[in-house]
């Protein structure tokens, strides 16, 4: 056994280093293609779509630039000190006078490092001042409520309320409001700006900007609770006309749906345990804890986009909410999956586009 009471005996640890030796080719010829894995470009803030997002990939790159070249240049000093020629030692160690070129040498490094550091800390003052405050005109604020563990969209000028998926009209600047209703949390759409902390009671602001039409990802930044993982958003950017109509769209209150099975689930609704905490305009639900639901069928997650949104996971989510998300605060009724209550409840809801 190479083993002896759980010591690595020399000859373990000679196997084990030329095991490293040997692997240590392949690790080196994968590594490209790991690192490329992590390079999916969406939700990147280096893959900016926006002003905002643009002039935080700059600052990241700049920053990234001149720790590089320091490391650099701290790595080949240190290689150099390591390999140049030493005199022999001395028996005594007696304390040397520093020379007046070590001393200047000394001086212009520490200089430097506080002069670089003075400046990144004045681009990352700047970087924040451009992003808190929008550039007019702005089109409209978009006040964003982080809930556990959901969003809460409020369009201030429209009277407009959602969940989990804002739209945008593409190369406008849009003010952002942000809230929180219980902790602190983080509203992150990396391609668009940077974070925004949502704090209870208070308010902060900042702007963001798309500037091609398209899907973002966005996620809670900041460690809220269980299901912190499981609280993403979708910011989607229309062209102008577009958002109007969608913006439009959202304004009206729940249409009477066509289909049989959704009428069953519109008549059931208002006196369901769902409309305590749900709201859907134009009918009696008016819970105000939960997402407002009056056109739930248009967005594309539910469940703050944890599931896609089709009409077997409204069913997978109404009967098992905690299978899906465990510790969110939308209760198991124990509601058997094919019964009618679910299914027209689903049809109800996949039907309010
Ligand atoms: Cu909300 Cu983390």
């Amino acid at each position: 056994m190479a083993t002896n009471n759980g010591c690595v005996t020399p000859s373990a640890a000679t196997r084990s280093s030329a095991l490293l030796r040997r692997r240590l080719p392949l690790f080196l010829l994968v590594l490209p293609g790991l690192l490329a894995a992590g390079c999916d470009n969406t939700q990147s803030a280096l893959n900016p779509k926006g002003p905002p997002a643009a002039n935080i990939a700059m600052i990241w790159w700049i920053m990234f630039t001149i720790s590089a070249a320091i490391f650099a240049v701290v790595v080949a000093t240190l290689l150099y000190a390591l390999h140049r020629r030493r005199e022999p030692a001395t028996e005594t160690l007696e304390r040397r006078p520093v020379d007046r070129k070590t001393r200047t040498i000394g001086l212009v490094w520490v200089i430097a490092s506080g002069a670089i550091l003075l400046g990144m800390l004045a681009m990352d003052v700047r970087s924040n001042q451009f992003q808190s405050v929008a550039p007019s005109p702005v089109v409209f604020t978009l006040q964003v409520i982080g809930h556990d563990w959901w969003w809460e969209f409020n369009y201030l000028n429209s009277g407009v309320t959602t969940a989990n998926e804002a739209h945008i009209p593409v190369g406008r600047p849009v003010a952002i409001s942000g809230e929180s209703a219980d902790v602190i949390h983080s509203f992150w759409v990396p391609e668009l700006n940077g974070k925004l902390d949502l704090i209870p009671g208070h308010t902060n602001t900042m702007w963001m900007q798309a500037d091609y039409p398209g899907v973002y990802r966005g996620q809670c930044a900041e460690y809220c609770g269980d299901d912190h993982g499981l609280m993403a958003l979708h910011i989607v950017a229309d062209p102008a006309e577009q958002f109007a109509v969608w913006l439009n769209g959202q304004r009206q209150p729940a249409a009477t749906p066509q289909d049989p099975a959704a009428l069953v689930g519109m008549n059931g609704f208002p006196s369901s345990a769902c409309a305590g905490c749900h709201t859907i305009r134009g009918t009696k639900a008016g819970g105000n804890r939960a997402p407002d639901l009056t056109h739930v069928g248009s967005r594309r997650y539910i469940a703050a986009g944890t599931l896609e949104n089709s009409p077997e996971n409204l069913i997978r989510w109404i009967s098992d909410p905690q299978g899906v998300k465990q510790g969110n605060f939308m209760p198991y009724l124990g509601l058997d999956p094919n019964s009618e209550f679910v299914r027209s409840t689903a049809a109800y809801l996949w039907n309010l586009k």
